[in-house]
């Protein structure tokens, strides 16, 4: 049987990373964690039955998908997901995956809503992952989209003045660290709109990303100008979010018994206990307390 996961892109691990502690829980970044709800509010919609979290890490970001039925928390670590399952509770309200989003082990039309939020720059091959998440939403369903932007003020500045060496205007994205990318605004935008996504809004976020002005001035007053500043659709800031909408006609099976389907072949799953038997390939995959565990079939 081949194995699809030799000729994937390579992925960016955070399996026993300890990315809450070391990035987020007392680490000075409050502020952008802030401006991010702030953006993520005003571009989720009211409502929604089922939304895909790819990339959800520890669920940081998750609680803000309270109009959503139902949160699908998809991450390539198993720890990070343990993490979230232990805070969010094991319930049907919450269901977590422990996959590639290269090869997402969904039905088409699962969805209504997905959102990638600090993610997608890790991603090498972006126009793969768009059609991953193109083909798992219904026509109709919203997909909030959030990268690093490279044509940022300072990055503007420092290529000015020769102290950078890559070109924040070129199209191309930037890989500054292995497997780390900076994306043109425009470079995003041409790679949904040959996924089938609409863009209907895109908003800066993080105006105020250094140091000096975060240690010296309140986190409220910097979060509230940046709310402010979202409005101006100035696209110089390290993050930007996008908000868009999927075209074209595809099924909808929001309402189907299961969401899930062999990530390797597409083929029906059966439960056997904790095991579910692809009917196609007969690949099988592992249900670990609660996670769904597709990264790779046992056996492999
Ligand atoms: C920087 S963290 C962001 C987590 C969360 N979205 C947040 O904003 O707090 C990036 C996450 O993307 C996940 N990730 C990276 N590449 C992935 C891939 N190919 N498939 C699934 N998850 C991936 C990592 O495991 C990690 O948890």
């Amino acid at each position: 049987m081949n194995n699809p996961r030799e000729s994937r892109p390579r992925i960016c691990d955070y399996e026993g990373s300890n990315y809450r502690t070391e990035f987020w829980e007392g680490k000075g970044r409050d502020y952008e964690d802030r401006v991010e709800r702030i953006a993520l509010r005003r571009l989720l919609p009211d409502s929604g039955r089922r939304l895909l979290e790819v990339g959800a890490g520890f669920g940081r970001l998750t609680n803000e998908y309270r109009n959503f039925g139902q949160v699908v928390l998809l991450d390539y670590s198993l720890s990070q997901l343990r993490y979230a399952q232990q805070h969010l509770g094991a319930s049907d309200r919450y269901l977590y995956v422990a996959a590639d989003a290269y090869s997402l082990p969904f039905r088409p039309g699962s969805f209504d809503g997905a959102t990638v939020i600090r993610v997608i720059h890790h991603i090498s091959d972006t126009g793969a992952v768009f059609r991953q998440i193109r083909r798992v939403l219904v026509p109709g369903g919203t997909f909030i989209l959030e990268f690093a932007n490279k044509r940022h003020l300072k990055a503007m500045l420092r290529y000015t003045l020769r102290r950078q060496d890559w070109n924040p205007f070129d199209l191309k994205p930037v890989e500054f660290v292995e497997l780390n990318y900076d994306f043109h605004p425009d470079y995003i935008a041409q790679m949904l709109e040959a996924a089938q996504f609409e863009t209907q809004q895109r908003i800066p976020v993080s105006f105020f990303r250094l140091a000096s002005l975060k240690n010296r001035l309140p986190t409220n007053l910097l979060a509230m100008l940046d709310g402010w500043l979202q409005h101006t659709g100035l696209l110089v800031t390290p993050s930007v979010f996008t908000q868009n909408v999927a075209v074209g006609s595809s099924p909808n099976n929001l309402s189907a018994p299961t969401i899930f389907v062999c990530p390797d072949c597409g083929g029906e799953l059966a439960h056997d206990g904790n095991i579910l038997v692809c009917r196609s390939c007969s690949r099988r995959w592992a249900i670990r307390d609660g996670i769904y565990d597709f990264k790779a079939p046992l056996d492999e």
